[in-house]
């Protein structure tokens, strides 16, 4: 840390705690003064506010991790066996639900989910734009048609009020996404749901330990879907699970990612195949990763939304600078990303990259998120496919197309700012610079554009 930097954070520490009455009278704004001491931006060849590393990902270490790793490769036993079924017993308890099917991946598990819960040809499903492709993938691949519905740009979420305005007697599910790891809004999308009797499958692929009202995000819908890779919050490389209460279903599940095998039956039965399947079985390695992992997650996530809750008291302040908001309802986030919007208009009209650049030069990794993936080629490629046109009449097809229109989301695309988690998993100090930095890059506006 050098010593313009601690200087710096002297003088913020005697701006927010000496100059109140001097804030109330106007004479220095809000979010404090750093005018005279912010120094050039790193852009421009100054000093970066930080140039030691935010905390690395994932994390692991010899006893837990390496230990369980080698015990499963000494075993020679690396298929599913035991050690995943001690993942699903746990992480099922964990998630306060009967039951968890791990799988390969978060992708699988939701496609797993749509198939055995009776989504495909002919069906519409309620789904976000503001999310990863592999949400609206599994849709296609079902043989589904995904219909949009905008985003609430406040909360980042899918917009519970633009819900009902898109069902039609052919939708059969919604989709909802806990995107960046805040929950969506739970209550109106069940009763939505309800009310027109449609599936829930929650994608809570960024959402371990999110919760709602108390309850798992993952298992406030039918079934709810998990993600393990690598960047995720509880990683393993590549992972995922489906997590649900109702036995038949999740036996059906246990079935399908087997290649049709009965649930309960050996791996390596050779007949009795009672339905069309698959494989997506998580192995045994990739278990044990998570089983390390998940002695760490609680306090993880203890810390991640500490500290979001103090960046964003911090943050706020700053002209230009409009933190997320998380719905009544949430009891806990996950903060797989930590966002916030920029407005360019309150930074003398420095475009989003440019502000972007600065505050990577300042020491902060950040990016700019997710593009409009419903406006990307492949939708419309997979609307003129050969399938999709025998599957669907060209007014079904037109349907979706216009569906496809969600102004609000291309506008957050165009705004959003995400900071990654491992950045949250530091002290209030690395808050303290990150909030420094933004305000920095605000004080030096006028050299930036
Ligand atoms: C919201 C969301 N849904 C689904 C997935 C797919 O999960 P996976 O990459 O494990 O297949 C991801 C992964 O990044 C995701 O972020």
């Amino acid at each position: 840390m050098n010593a313009n930097h601690i200087t710096r954070r002297q003088f913020m520490a005697a701006a927010s705690a000496g100059s109140l009455a001097a804030v109330a009278a106007g004479a220095i704004p809000a979010y404090g003064n750093l005018s005279k001491k912010a120094g050039k931006p790193a852009i421009l060849g100054g000093q970066a506010v930080r140039t030691k590393p935010f905390p690395r990902w994932p994390i692991w270490d010899r006893n837990h991790d390496e230990e369980l790793v080698l015990s499963v490769l000494r075993s020679g036993v690396w298929s599913r066996a035991k050690v995943v079924a001690e993942f699903e017993k746990k992480y099922a308890e964990l998630m306060g639900a009967k039951r968890c099917l791990a799988t390969t991946n978060g992708t699988h598990a939701l496609l797993t989910s749509l198939h055995v819960l009776g989504v495909g040809i002919g069906d519409e499903v309620l789904v976000p734009p503001y999310t990863f492709i592999a949400t609206i993938d599994v849709i296609f691949l079902s043989g589904a048609l995904p219909i949009m519905v905008d985003t609430d740009r406040e909360t980042f979420q899918i917009n519970p009020d633009k819900l009902e305005e898109k069902i039609t007697e052919n939708t059969k599910a919604i989709l909802p996404v806990h995107i960046l790891g805040l929950p969506a809004n739970m209550d109106k999308i069940n009763a939505i749901a309800k009310k027109h009797n449609l599936l829930v499958i929650e994608d809570a692929c960024q959402a371990w330990m999110a919760e709602w009202r108390g309850k798992k995000c993952g298992t406030l819908g039918d079934l709810g879907c998990f993600s393990f890779q690598n960047s995720k919050n509880l990683p393993c490389g590549e992972g995922g699970a489906i997590v649900g209460d109702d036995d038949a279903i999740m036996d059906q599940c246990h079935s399908y990612h087997n290649f049709g095998r009965p649930h309960g039956e050996s791996m390596l039965t050779l007949s009795g195949y009672v339905r069309l399947g698959t494989k997506c079985r998580m192995a045994e390695y990739q278990a044990a990763i998570l089983l390390a992992q998940m002695k760490r997650l609680e306090e993880q996530t203890k810390r991640r939304a500490q500290n979001a809750e103090y960046l964003t008291s911090r943050i706020k302040q700053i002209p230009g600078i409009i933190p997320h908001k998380l719905y009544e309802g949430v009891t806990r986030a996950a903060y797989h990303l930590y966002p916030f919007r920029y407005r360019q208009e309150d930074f003398d009209g420095l475009p989003r990259a440019k502000f972007l650049a600065a505050l990577r030069a300042e020491g902060i990794p950040c990016s700019a998120g997710y593009s409009p993936i419903n406006k990307d080629p492949f939708f419309e490629r997979t609307l003129r496919s050969k399938n999709f046109r025998k599957m669907y009449s060209k007014k079904r097809l037109n349907r979706c197309r216009e569906q496809n229109h969600c102004p609000d989301n291309d506008q957050l695309c165009k705004e959003a700012v995400w900071l990654f988690h491992n950045l949250l998993l530091g002290t209030q100090r690395d808050m303290d610079d990150i909030a420094d930095a933004i305000l920095k890059i605000y004080e030096n506006r006028d050299k930036l554009t």
